[in-house]
């Protein structure tokens, strides 16, 4: 391959005024004669033309943590510190075995491996995949459907939900008190007495007899300490950012070795059969809904995606513009929710995305080689019961790719993993 681009003649240092970033690349053509007429001699790397190299350039760095302006605690040290024991302890389960360990597991990219999560001594089946947190604090949405708007609101969820941790409200709050009163106060101030329990049940939530019972004001009393809860544990979460670079991140710094010839193949094709319609933003994800009709568990049955996560969204009392939010005018949404959000999820950030096989929503994808295989069918054939929604042929079209090219492409996704 003849490399006579911008990044210099021939095998020229990367680190020279021209290869420093793409937007310096881009700032150079500015001055070039036709910008649209640029020959093979002009390629970046030999591969990429002007334009794909400054759309590369917006792929990387990884950004920084996005604000979280509803949880006042986000950066607090003692809440992060707090919320890791939480994220450990099965105390916070119905039956006293999960945790949030046991699924995002920290030895394996905080993700179990499996298709569908399994929790609790019974083994109940889960609804969806496991995904992995290191990148949460990046995402606009949390979910496969954006059924929560922050962390702290998915993981009080995680929490509560049946088929997970099994805890109610109320359950919560009294083991706050019992286990974790030395940790909670120094942070949050004086726990509330809940020993009165005709006021506070030992169990009960939302829709439970034993809590419309109680007063709003002591209702209120809960779910404001279990919202702290769940800001101790965004705390914590959001130390997890990886903090070296991706062999992509790299390359496109200047470094040109850090990614191998066939990664930079798959990286043009990347491009040019439209993973960056979708895929795009140093997060590789343009955090919006789409329907790719990837395969749903068929022990689980079709699952609607957004459709559904709407109504969860506005069903919960921890969403980012309600009580319990620390600053509500930041999370209300400028435009009213999306209705037309059959078989939706939101594009899954690709960073690290060779640690946590299974894919997809249902993690019915064992491989990204089975990803691409399913991209390249444009998803599975409209009245396929296996999947729902209609994909928008506009930003996922059919494509024939090459065994070649298949693993060119692997070879692109796996450069997006920061090394331990
Ligand atoms: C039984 C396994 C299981 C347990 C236990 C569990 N999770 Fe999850 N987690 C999941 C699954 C499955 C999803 C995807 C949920 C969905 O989209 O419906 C998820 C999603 C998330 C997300 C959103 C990630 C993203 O990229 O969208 C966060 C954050 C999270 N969990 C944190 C937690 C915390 C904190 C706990 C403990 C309080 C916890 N989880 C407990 C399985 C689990
Ligand atoms: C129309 C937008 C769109 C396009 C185009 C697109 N994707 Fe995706 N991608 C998504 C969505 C949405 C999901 C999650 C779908 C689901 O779980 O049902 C996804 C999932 C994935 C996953 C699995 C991630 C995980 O954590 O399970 C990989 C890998 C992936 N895409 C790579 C690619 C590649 C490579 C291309 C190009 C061949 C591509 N995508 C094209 C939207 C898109």
């Amino acid at each position: 391959m003849l490399a006579l681009g911008l990044w210099g003649c021939g095998e020229a240092a990367p680190d020279s005024a021209s290869d420093a970033a793409p937007d310096a690349a881009a700032r150079d053509d500015a001055s070039a004669p036709d910008a649209g007429d640029w020959r093979e001699a002009a390629r970046v790397d030999g591969r990429f033309s002007r334009n794909e190299w400054v759309a590369i350039g917006r792929l990387s760095p990884p950004p920084p943590r996005l604000a979280s302006p509803t949880n006042r605690w986000a950066d607090h040290p003692g809440a992060a510190a707090w919320g890791r024991a939480l994220f450990d302890d099965t105390q916070l389960s119905g039956d006293g075995t999960v945790a949030c360990a046991g699924c995002h597991a920290p030895t394996t990219a905080f993700i179990d491996g499996r298709g569908i999560a399994v929790a609790q001594r019974a083994r109940v089946l889960g609804s969806r995949n496991t995904p992995s947190i290191v990148w949460s604090a990046q995402h606009r949405w949390q979910g496969w459907a954006g059924h929560a708007d922050s962390i702290w609101a998915q993981s009080l969820a995680a929490i509560e939900n049946p088929r997970e941790h099994n805890l109610s409200p109320l359950a919560l709050v009294h083991t706050v008190a019992r286990a974790h009163r030395a940790a909670y106060e120094p942070v949050f101030g004086a726990l509330p007495d809940l020993s009165d329990a005709r006021r506070f049940p030992a169990e009960g939530g939302p829709g439970t007899p034993a809590w419309e019972a109680m007063s709003p004001a002591d209702r209120d009393i809960v779910l404001r300490i279990e919202s702290n809860v769940g800001k101790a544990i965004e705390a914590h979460l959001r130390t997890l950012t990886p903090r070296r670079l991706a062999p992509f991140d790299r390359f496109v710094a200047g470094e040109r070795e850090a990614m191998s010839p066939e990664a930079r193949d798959g990286l043009a094709l990347f491009l040019r059969v439209g993973c960056i319609h979708c895929h795009n933003g140093p997060m590789l994800s343009d955090f919006d809904f789409h329907a790719i009709r990837m395969p749903d568990d068929p022990g689980v049955g079709p699952d609607r995606g957004r459709a559904t996560a709407l109504a969860e969204l506005a069903a919960n009392p921890f969403v980012g513009w309600g009580r319990y939010s620390d600053d509500p005018a930041s999370a209300r949404p400028a435009e009213p929710l999306s209705v037309s959000a059959e078989g939706q999820f939101v594009t899954p950030t690709l960073r690290g995305v060779a640690e946590t096989a299974p894919y997809g929503h249902a993690g019915t994808l064992a491989t990204l080689e089975a990803v691409i295989r399913h991209d390249a069918m444009g998803g599975l054939p409209p009245g396929d019961p296996g999947a729902v929604g209609r994909v928008n042929p506009n930003l996922l079209a059919p494509f024939h790719p090459t065994d070649a090219e298949v693993a060119a492409l692997v070879a692109f996704l796996r450069a997006l993993s920061s090394p331990e």
